[in-house]
């Protein structure tokens, strides 16, 4: 059974009470749930979450270690990061997918949000669905294989 390592960066911790009218009003346990009985038996969902992106790094690093798919919701980090960027590449360029996740549609949101760093090293981006953003990517990750 594949582990898909689901990632999350900074102020997701908060989700539930962070802007809900943005991000809903469930909590990132709600979330682990959730992918948890849509992949079944079809794979390990190993969720995490930090607001450090030293320790994020180190998490793309693990993947290309173990050879594990990734879900990756960069938060604010996907706006600026470069660090976190040259590391998920290293991950595409292990032939892993890492698969680049928003709850909100940033496009739709303040200017500054519009540009990505990560997107152009992903393999994919799936954004503006709400939970459904990392549902979607699961199967995504899953019909890679
Ligand atoms: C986000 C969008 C980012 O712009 C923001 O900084 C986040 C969450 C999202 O999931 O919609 O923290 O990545």
């Amino acid at each position: 059974m594949p582990r898909i390592l689901v990632l999350n960066g900074p102020n997701l911790g908060r989700l539930g009470s962070r802007e809900p009218e943005v991000y809903g009003s469930q909590d990132l346990a709600a979330l682990e749930a959730l992918l948890n009985d849509l992949a079944g038996d079809r794979a390990e969902i190993d969720l995490r979450q930090t607001d450090d992106e030293a320790e994020l790094i180190g998490w793309l690093h693990e993947a290309v270690d173990t050879g594990a798919p990734v879900i990756l919701n960069p938060a604010a980090f996907t706006h600026y990061s470069y660090a976190l960027r040259d590391a998920a590449a290293m991950v595409t360029g292990a032939g892993l997918p890492l698969v680049e996740v928003h709850i909100s549609n940033p496009h739709r949101r303040e200017r500054f949000r519009h540009e990505s760093v990560i997107s152009g090293v992903a393999t994919g981006v799936i954004a503006g669905f709400g939970f459904g953003s990392y549902g979607l990517a699961v199967e995504a990750v899953l019909a890679s294989r």
